[in-house]
């Protein structure tokens, strides 16, 4: 959206006056690994309210498999772990974020297991593990690739325990709330009894990524860039958007969900095989398997593009099928359920969006644009990843700008409560008599378009192209006023997919993730810098 006229400050009604309300010091808003511990800060000294759109199970976080990376044992340091980390940020990462990130890992990390977070330990020690772009094993997991769920169960046992927080789940957050200086002053959405407002002090966004945005894609259903559509909405500065990551293996069966196939898995020597059982990667890096993950997503296209297929596959075939069902159990699991023998199969793969690199844009103390908004994990644009994310840098990026949102939303209450209580906001939408919409073919097409034009590899005429199609679908789904998440998800995806797509444009060459055939080399003198967006600026 470009024209003011185009532009809906609000997805649905608000009148303040009359709408069921709630206050709260502090709001959290997404219930992954970063907003359950900026809960758990924030709850030391105030009273929170977390919100979630879904269950507390269903996160990008619950579903995580290989780890969470960090310093775990002298012969890695934290020298090793931040220069990997600016690598593979190409330049863009923020190294005093790269710095501060990395520093607080062990720390962080032996809280959660003191916590009950059950990770795997090898002589009284937390097992660690390669992945892609780390010089060191240090990719700490737990119940072999159940890791999120066991961190996220630790996460919510701790905050259910706590007096001081009220989860609210089944709250889909429309909008965030914000007076004329622009501050945040809380949210407006909508549960099983209608809508409602909650008012907060501070507010945290922690409402996780976009990956729905694309036809083939790791992510759950949830991820569908609310966050990042209703800061937009709400004037913040996001960042980045062009940086998606794409997963190298997904699983690539007819009919089932494309599960995550885990990079630590080929940290453990599983080999990519062409579909004429070729061993391909060789031929792209000298890291193979173990090459960054742009790179590894690349050599399968172009490996899938040379033999005629539609995928390729992940051979485990050489690991002992009792320690593999040991180590990764979900995926045994996985291959079991569609009759793939690990032992004798190959287990087919193919690339999907994973990640969102971008986002709303935040200092070190994950404050965001926006006055008493907050942001942390995958929702964040904090400068840890730069151009590219490093494997399992997000689960850490979350645990400690969480901890940082909580820590620094109770501190910034200065005359706050004051200006809530005598707020009163009044949006009226215009009617719309389009009333035969069916927001979910306009999704699924969405989804298709996205991953055709705005896909691994991008060019200019595609991206313009897909930007017409958004603009051209935008004037008809966003002047309707939906009364369920269905259609406010597909007004926020048409929102963050064009904006996608106008970042990929203005991006002239090739830098981590963002790969264009166009240009295809890396300009620093033009595009060593971000590109930013924030609305009506
Ligand atoms: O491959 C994986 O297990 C993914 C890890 C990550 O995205 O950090």
């Amino acid at each position: 959206m470009t024209s003011q006229q185009e532009f809906r400050r609000y997805l649905t009604n608000v009148d303040t006056t009359s709408t069921h309300q709630l206050f709260t010091d502090c709001l959290i808003i997404g219930a992954g690994i970063a907003g359950l511990r900026a809960a758990i800060e924030a709850a030391e000294h105030q009273n929170i309210i977390v919100v979630c759109k879904d269950s507390l199970q269903n996160s990008n976080t619950w579903n995580a498999q290989g780890g969470i990376a960090s310093v775990l044992n002298n012969t890695d340091s934290f020298e090793s772990h931040i220069s990997d980390t600016l690598k593979t940020g190409c330049g863009l990462s923020d190294e005093s974020v790269v710095d501060l990130v990395i520093r607080q890992g062990p720390e962080l990390i032996e809280q959660l297991l003191n916590w009950g977070t059950e990770f795997d330990m090898v002589d009284g020690k937390i097992a660690i593990t390669l992945e892609g772009g780390h010089s060191h094993p240090r990719v700490a997991h737990a119940h072999g690739d159940e890791t999120g769920r066991i961190i996220a169960e630790a996460l919510i046992r701790k905050v259910r325990e706590n007096p001081n927080i009220k989860i609210i789940e089944n709250f889909y957050t429309t909008d965030l709330l914000t007076n004329d200086n622009n501050k945040c002053m809380g949210v407006i959405g909508c549960d099983n009894h209608g809508p409602q407002i909650i008012w907060a002090i501070n507010t945290i966004l922690a409402t996780g990524g976009a990956g729905r945005l694309y036809r083939e894609t790791t992510n759950p259903a949830v991820a569908t860039g609310d966050g990042l559509a209703m800061a937009y909405r709400a004037g913040a500065v996001l960042r980045d958007l062009e940086f998606i990551q794409f997963h190298p293996t997904t699983l690539y069966i007819a009919g089932a969900s494309r599960a995550l196939i885990t990079e630590a898995l080929r940290g453990e020597g599983a080999i990519l095989l062409d579909n004429q059982g070729v061993a391909f990667m060789k031929d792209y890096h000298k890291a193979a398997e173990l090459a960054p993950r742009d790179i590894v997503s690349r050599a399968i296209l172009a490996q899938m593009l040379k033999t005629e297929s539609t995928h390729v596959h992940l051979d485990v075939r050489h690991f002992k099928k009792e320690l593999f069902s040991k180590r990764f159990p979900l995926i045994s699991e996985l291959c079991e359920s569609f009759d793939i023998d690990i032992a004798k199969d190959l287990i087919p793969v193919r690339p999907s969006a994973h990640y969102m690199i971008g986002g709303v844009k935040t200092d070190t103390s994950a404050k965001t644009s926006v006055e008493n908004l907050y942001a942390c994990g995958e929702v964040a644009s904090t400068g840890l990843h730069g151009a590219n994310r490093l494997g399992s840098n997000s689960l850490l990026e979350g645990l400690v700008f969480g901890k940082t949102a909580g820590q620094c939303a109770i501190q910034d209450t200065k005359g706050a409560a004051a200006h809530i209580q005598h707020s009163k906001i009044k949006y009226q939408i215009a009617h719309s008599n389009r009333t035969r919409l069916d927001a979910s073919d306009v999704r699924n097409s969405l989804r298709a378009l996205m991953w055709r034009n705005v896909g691994i590899t991008r060019k200019a005429q595609p991206l313009i192209e897909a930007q017409e199609i958004i603009r051209f679908w935008q004037r008809y789904v966003m002047d309707k006023t939906f009364e369920s998440p269905q259609g406010w998800e597909c007004q926020n995806m048409l929102t963050v997919a064009l904006l996608m797509a106008q970042s990929a444009e203005k991006r002239h060459e090739s830098r981590g993730v963002h790969y264009r055939g166009d240009f295809s080399k890396k300009d620093d003198k033009h595009f060593k810098n971000h590109i930013e967006i924030a609305h009506g600026k």
